[in-house]
């Protein structure tokens, strides 16, 4: 067994049909495969019409499963409450929301027009809190047991320069999963978040890690488990997060970034010191405790 397999057994997610904003592509995708492999329905919606329709045709006949798409800018509530009704015509009710939508890209803050930080913000936060009002309306009136699971990032939580419009937006998913999480658990509605480290993505790497920097930018160095994420990797987590195996969990943020947000400990640096080197401190600390120990 492997990490990049499959972990929930088959039918897991039966009679579930999940809406995944931005399921055409990269992570969305890959989340939208797998659910469809333990047997979910599947509605897919995003800006772009033509990647949606290639995406559906190519994971129905890969998987087998039922999958619909519905064009939808997620900053619109009248075109996501389209997909919400699309949905429940094609498969009788809605019963689990990703919202994965995301814009995103570095640069220097004050290099930023004020319309460019609506835009990353406006996809991020608005895009998700609308998609999530629309279906706890929707699943608080069919009296549904419906579940949220958000994507954010690590940065969501420990800030970070040079995406502060997306950090900002994933801190507000965060806020609004820890808080819708305990008000609505009356309506057995479910919401948690999942924050992933580095998996390489078309999307993600051509806007915040683009060639130059790649180059210059060592996964191996920077992730403790030293390398980036596997799509299936975090499918897993999803799929769990949005199966009733994880029916007694809500309001929580988990990580899944081969502990890439552990590196601000503050002895770290110590990755560095080679084995000799540790010879030489740690007789030199033992004397040193010595030294104070004979003076007391
Ligand atoms: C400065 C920029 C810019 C850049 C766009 N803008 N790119 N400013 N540097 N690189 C400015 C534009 O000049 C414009 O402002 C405003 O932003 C809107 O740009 P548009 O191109 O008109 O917007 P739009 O077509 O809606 O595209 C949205 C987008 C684009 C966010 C800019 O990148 C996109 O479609 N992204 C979707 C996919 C995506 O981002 N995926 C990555 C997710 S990864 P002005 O004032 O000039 O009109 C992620 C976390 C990864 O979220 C964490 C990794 C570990
Ligand atoms: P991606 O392939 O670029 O996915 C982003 C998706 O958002 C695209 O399918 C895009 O489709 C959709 N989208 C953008 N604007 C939209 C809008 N206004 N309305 C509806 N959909 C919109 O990138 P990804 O790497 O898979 O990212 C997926 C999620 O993972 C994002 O939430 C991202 O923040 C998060 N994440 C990724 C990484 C990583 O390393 N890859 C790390 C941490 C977090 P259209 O262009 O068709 O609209």
């Amino acid at each position: 067994m492997t990490y990049n397999e499959g972990m929930l057994r088959d039918g897991s997610l039966d009679n579930k049909t999940i809406i995944v904003t931005g399921g055409g592509t990269g992570l969305g995708k890959s989340m939208a495969a797998y659910f469809l492999r333990l047997g979910a329905n599947v509605v897919i919606c995003s800006r772009k019409t033509e990647i949606l329709a290639q995406t559906a045709d190519e994971l129905s006949r890969a998987t087998g499963g039922k999958i619909i798409f519905v064009p939808c800018d997620v900053r619109k509530t009248g075109e996501i409450e389209n997909v919400i009704a699309k949905a429940a015509d094609a498969f009788g009710q809605v019963d689990g929301l990703v919202n994965n939508s995301a814009g995103n890209f570095i640069s220097p803050t004050e290099r930023l027009s004020y319309k460019a930080v609506d835009t990353v913000v406006d996809i991020v936060l608005r895009g998700t809190y609308y998609f999530t009002l629309a279906l706890g309306k929707y699943w608080i009136e069919h009296n549904i047991k419906g579940t949220v699971l958000s994507i954010a990032t690590t940065y969501a939580t420990t800030g970070s320069g040079w995406v502060v419009p997306s950090a900002m937006a994933k801190a507000g998913v965060l806020a609004m999963t820890r808080s819708l999480a305990f008000e609505w658990a009356r309506h057995g509605i479910r919401l948690n978040a999942l924050a992933p480290g580095p998996f390489p993505t078309k999307g993600a790497w051509d806007r915040l890690f683009p060639e130059e920097l790649a180059e210059k930018f060592s996964f191996e160095n920077r992730i403790p488990l030293a390398r980036t994420g596997e799509h299936q990797e975090l499918a897993n987590l999803a799929a769990y997060l949005l199966s009733d195996f994880s029916a007694y969990m809500t309001g929580e943020v988990i990580t899944l970034d081969g502990g890439e947000v552990l590196a601000a400990g503050q002895f770290n640096f110590l990755k560095e010191v080679s084995d000799d080197q540790w010879d030489a401190i740690e007789k030199q600390i033992k004397s040193a405790t010595r030294g104070s120990k004979s003076s007391e």
